[in-house]
């Protein structure tokens, strides 16, 4: 189906789904309830924000809820004391949490890790002690390229802990890709592994570790991590690199919890922008908990026995809030898997649904996508009945899908909660509840306390059912509070249309005002639920020396959503042919790694660029998909 296709399929949607009785009798929180909690959230959301703040533990309380004196920039319980890591694990262990089981982790060959909440405790504070002995201290950057191992959750919550600041970076990056980011953040530390199991391989990743700091250029890198999961030989550069178990061995299990400011920086999280360069997306202890907990205790309604499974990578925001920081402050049980969905054959997610009954399952459409394809006999060969709720994220849900996970996964009675956020909002923004009426391609409505509005490009609201760009009209606690050295990009947000949040989509409002996400309003490309920025890629493009100036622009693909189409004006010299075709989607590859996936290659001689000299993708894009794009679509343009 192409893209103008799902457009109509979304257009014309008009199945409605209502929760089973037995579902809103047993839910948290039930349609009174989300009633009242909408109408107190908008009558005083400070109130609302701060209700949520005292369901968590702070060594000291804020002053004040939320400081927009300085707006766009705000501070959200400015005076507060307070840790994450207090609120995902310490606490706990004076609970009946303490012997319940906070990771469930299976690796690719099968083999299996367990951790209750006092071991993932303990092993957090024994690397928080090694992080400290190599130097560590609060406000240093450590950057983590690593698969989804145990280690990887534990080497978050313990640079958290001691009051650094982790950034992870996707292990299908490249060496330079991974450069780029410790540059930017002045990294002291890397941890890394000697490899993962990925479709059946070995990924050897402390290769490209090693790779990405060589020359001068990292040398802000003081150490390196490795953890020991393949037990490859590699290279350890002496007085350098550590062995993590080495570590560990001889380390305490008691570290103390460094006590923030609620507004000190947690994380950086890289993501993709229209521009050249990555984003350091900056979230801080304070907001950041409240929102996450907040809102992923509402959607997904969590229970003392859940088993969750938010199956995304470490490197995306998804993980971050949804598979390591939401559960843990919930208390819940997560379930994570290190390898490829189809290994060894295409029920993997089904039998490891099955097999720890997972009754909450957070997964990408473009997954969804890819499973359809092999049939309903693999979910049919599992017993799903543990499952009582699915959920969606990252990419527009088609109805297809939609009806296929609610049907052959969901056994027509679990709803499918699309939720809609960014890396930028932290938490869920729009989503529904177990209890929403749902309509299969629709993300509902904002949450409560979040307000979003559809909007011209003047700012003015459009009519329902008219495409529209979306923007959030007030701050919520789980924002980022800033982009890592770029006070400029952070207000652009903020400028597009003044005073409100610009989020980057178009979206159109329904009569029921149920928002429908149609895409992206400006360059991005969403890559199976991942986003690139199209001057990176362009950017690789022109490292071959064949290669004058590219453009590139996302266009429809089956499976991934969308796929990258380039467009090559090659040097005088040089002929277009099947050699360097491939040659110039290994360039790329190897400057961004696997994920830069290139669909196709046209070459042309020139290509169509504003008068400032700003390439057009949009007409490209235009031209390519024979679409009229519309009005509101070409705000970045300028
Ligand atoms: C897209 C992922 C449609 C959107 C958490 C957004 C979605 C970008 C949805 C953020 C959804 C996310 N329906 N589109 N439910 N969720 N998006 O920062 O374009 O990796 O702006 O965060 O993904 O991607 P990011």
């Amino acid at each position: 189906m192409d893209q103008s296709g799902a457009l109509d399929s979304l257009l014309q949607e008009e199945r409605v789904f209502r929760p089973l009785p037995q579902l809103v009798i047993e839910a948290n929180v039930n349609p009174q309830e989300l009633d009242a909690a909408r109408k107190f959230a908008a009558m005083d959301p400070m109130g609302y924000w701060e209700e949520a703040a005292d369901e968590l533990d702070w060594f000291k309380k804020w002053d004040q809820v939320l400081d927009d004196s300085q707006s766009p920039f705000c501070k959200w319980f400015p005076g507060a004391r307070c840790n994450i890591v207090y609120n995902a694990l310490d606490r706990h262990i004076e609970t009946a949490n303490k012997n319940k089981l906070a990771l469930i982790w299976e690796g690719e060959p099968g083999d299996t890790r367990k951790y209750t909440y006092f071991e993932l405790y303990r092993e957090v504070n024994r690397f928080a002690n090694a992080l400290r002995s190599l130097g560590i201290r609060k406000g240093d950057r450590v950057l983590l390229y690593m698969p989804q191992l145990p280690e990887t959750m534990i080497a978050m919550l313990a640079t958290a802990k001691i009051g650094a600041i982790h950034s992870v970076v996707f292990a299908g990056f490249s060496a330079k890709a991974l450069r780029q980011r410790i540059n930017d953040a002045q990294a002291k530390l890397l941890i890394t592994t000697d490899g993962f199991y990925r479709n059946g391989r070995i990924i050897r990743l402390k290769d490209t570790a090693d790779e990405a700091l060589i020359g001068a250029c990292a040398d802000c890198v003081e150490s390196m991590v490795v953890v020991r999961r393949c037990n490859l030989g590699v290279d350890m550069v002496d007085g350098r690199d550590f062995h993590y178990d080495d570590l560990v061995r001889q380390e305490r299990n008691e570290a103390p919890t460094e006590v923030m400011d609620s507004g000190d920086p947690l994380f950086l999280l890289y993501t993709s922008g229209t521009t050249g360069k990555p984003k350091g997306i900056v979230h801080s202890h304070g907001g950041y908990m409240v929102g996450v907990h907040r809102t992923l205790t509402t959607v997904f309604d969590i229970k003392p026995t859940d088993i969750f499974w938010c199956a995304a990578d470490p490197g995306w925001v998804t993980s971050h809030s949804s598979g390591v920081y939401g559960p843990l402050l919930a208390g819940t049980t997560s379930v994570m898997y290190e390898g490829h969905p189809n290994y060894p054959q295409a029920d993997r997610l089904w039998s490891i649904v099955a097999r720890y009954g997972v009754t909450i399952f957070y997964t990408a459409p473009t997954m969804i996508r890819m499973l359809m394809r092999f049939g309903t006999q693999y979910p049919k060969g599992h017993d799903l009945s543990s499952l009582r709720l699915l959920g969606t994220v990252g990419e527009t849900i088609s109805p297809e899908a939609w009806i296929w996970l609610y049907k052959n996964i969901g056994r027509s009675e679990c709803p499918v909660l699309d939720t809609w956020w960014q890396t930028e909002t932290g938490m869920f923004m729009l989503a529904p509840l177990p209890i929403t009426l749902l309509k299969p391609g629709s993300v509902t409505k904002p949450l409560p306390g979040v307000e979003a509005d559809v909007v011209d490009r003047n700012g003015d609201p459009v009519e329902p059912g008219k495409g529209g760009l979306l923007v959030l009209t007030r701050p919520w606690p789980a924002m980022m509070t800033g982009l890592w050295n770029d006070e400029e990009g952070y207000r652009e947000y903020w400028e597009k249309i003044p005073g409100r949040y610009y989020a980057g989509d178009v979206a159109r409002r329904d009569e029921d005002g149920y928002i429908w996400i149609q895409g992206r309003a400006d360059d991005v490309i969403n890559i199976a639920g991942h986003r690139i920025g199209p001057a990176e890629l362009e950017a690789a493009f022109c490292v071959h020396r064949a290669v004058s100036e590219a453009a590139v622009i996302g266009v429809p693909d089956r499976i991934k959503g969308e796929a990258a189409k380039a467009f090559v004006v090659l040097h005088h010299g040089f002929e277009p042919d099947d050699d360097l075709i491939r040659d110039l989607k290994r360039t790329v590859r190897n400057e961004l790694g696997p994920v830069a996936v290139i669909k196709s290659i046209a070459f042309c001689d020139k290509l169509p660029r504003t008068r400032s000299g700003k390439i057009m993708r949009r007409v490209l894009k235009a031209e390519e998909l024979g679409l009229d794009l519309g009005d509101v679509t070409g705000l970045d343009d300028e």
